[in-house]
């Protein structure tokens, strides 16, 4: 069973879902993420944990997980989740937790890659899946795809480039772990 956290739009959760995979839990932590609106819509069971609502990101993680556990979640996709996990959030699903982030890692990790990757004037960024550790984008990387930077390229057009991308990709990886 497959847990998505997302904080916004939700484009890579509905490539999971649109892919058939078994997607059975959805938790963010903004509550008006489209992500949750998406997965409502396909009867998927959603929650949501703002950190403001919690003692601690610990306390916020170890709720999260709880929930997340309860229905049965064994792999955690993080699809637009703008949140560090914790490290005891990480150690409930060992080697499970695990990333899609809009440029070839190492280079670019953190937020705005995309700008990063056009200010860098790059000929060629990508798209990344890797596991999550406890830093910003340096888990293990598992699969990467490149896509070309384009002359005239700005950073809504690049970035929809390297979605159509991953909208392949996650699904992709996703399907190979669940099947070990
Ligand atoms: C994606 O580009 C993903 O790589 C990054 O955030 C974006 C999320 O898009 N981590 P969406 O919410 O799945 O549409």
């Amino acid at each position: 069973m497959i847990g998505v956290l997302a904080s916004g739009e939700g484009s890579n959760l509905q490539a999971l879902i649109d892919a058939g995979l078994p997607v059975t839990a959805v938790a963010s932590n903004r509550v008006g993420a489209r992500a949750l609106e998406r997965a409502r819509a396909h009867g998927i069971g959603v929650a949501c944990f703002p950190l403001e609502e919690f003692e601690s990101r610990a306390e916020r993680d170890r709720t999260m997980a709880d929930w997340l556990e309860a229905r049965g979640v064994r792999l955690v996709a993080l699809a637009g989740y703008l949140q560090l996990l914790t490290p005891d959030f990480l150690e409930r699903f060992p080697d499970r937790v695990l990333n899609v982030h809009p440029s070839l890692l190492p280079s670019f990790p953190g937020l705005h890659a995309v700008e990063q990757a056009l200010a860098a004037g790059v000929r060629e960024t990508g798209a990344t899946v890797h596991l999550v550790d406890a830093g910003i984008d340096t888990g293990q990387v598992l699969v990467q795809r490149p896509v070309a930077v384009l002359p005239d390229d700005t950073p809504e057009r690049l970035h929809d480039r390297i979605k159509g991308v991953e909208h392949r990709l996650l699904p992709e990886v996703v399907r190979e772990l669940i099947v070990q």
